[in-house]
């Protein structure tokens, strides 16, 4: 038996989601391969400025925006409904490129809820995920790239990074309740780093 606020957050998310509760435009959703658009939803967009403490080499870093601030990832999230057991999902691009050596990447996140793991399903181009056990620091490098899946487990950071050649598409499927905490690893960042070495992606310490 519940009592108090256990038994107030165990009724919000027992509430059911209703079918007409639904836009019919959330039931349903056309995306565009190659922008990975979603027409009439915003995209959050990240420059090369929004990833300052990203990149393991600062003097390229720099170097790089003083000539441009490139567009880098954009992602656009899909919040059908909300409460137990109801999915949220984010469609992302991320553009090839290298900061010396290093390829672009996307920020990288730990859930709020960090039980929630994540679906990624790979839709164009080649790429990786840099996964990161919170309590061991083990870090994992594995493909994603079109027609492949990666799951990423609960209490995992999870990075993307673009090794190919073209833009990488991306779907990203979690449960509504996830949430994204970015800070917790920006503040001392992935333990590894992922290199061009000889035309091919390398897992090394930062
Ligand atoms: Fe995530």
């Amino acid at each position: 038996m519940l009592c108090g606020r256990g038994a107030l957050i165990h009724f919000q998310n027992s509430k059911k989601t209703m079918l007409s509760s639904i836009l019919p435009n959330d039931l349903s959703v056309a995306f565009a391969l190659d922008s990975a658009c979603i027409a009439g939803r915003p995209m959050v967009e990240r420059r090369l400025s929004d990833l300052r403490g990203c990149f393991a080499d600062q003097a390229a870093y720099e170097a790089d925006l003083a000539v441009a601030n490139p567009l880098l990832y954009a992602v656009t999230a899909v919040e059908p409904a909300s409460g137990d057991g109801q999915l949220h999902y984010g469609l992302g691009i991320l553009y090839p490129g290298k900061i010396g050596e290093e390829y672009y990447l996307t920020k990288g996140h730990y859930h709020l809820h960090r039980a929630a793991a994540e679906i990624y399903v790979g839709l164009r181009g080649q790429g990786m995920m840099l996964l990161e056990d919170e309590a061991s620091g083990e870090s994992r490098l594995v493909e994603l790239r079109q027609n492949c899946c990666v799951y990423v487990p609960g209490h995992t950071a999870h990075r993307t990074i673009n090794t190919g050649p073209d833009p990488l598409v991306y779907l990203g499927i979690y449960p509504s309740n996830a949430g994204h905490d970015y800070g917790a690893i920006a503040s001392r960042n992935f333990r590894k780093i992922v290199l061009e070495h000889d035309g091919k992606p390398f897992l090394t310490n930062r």
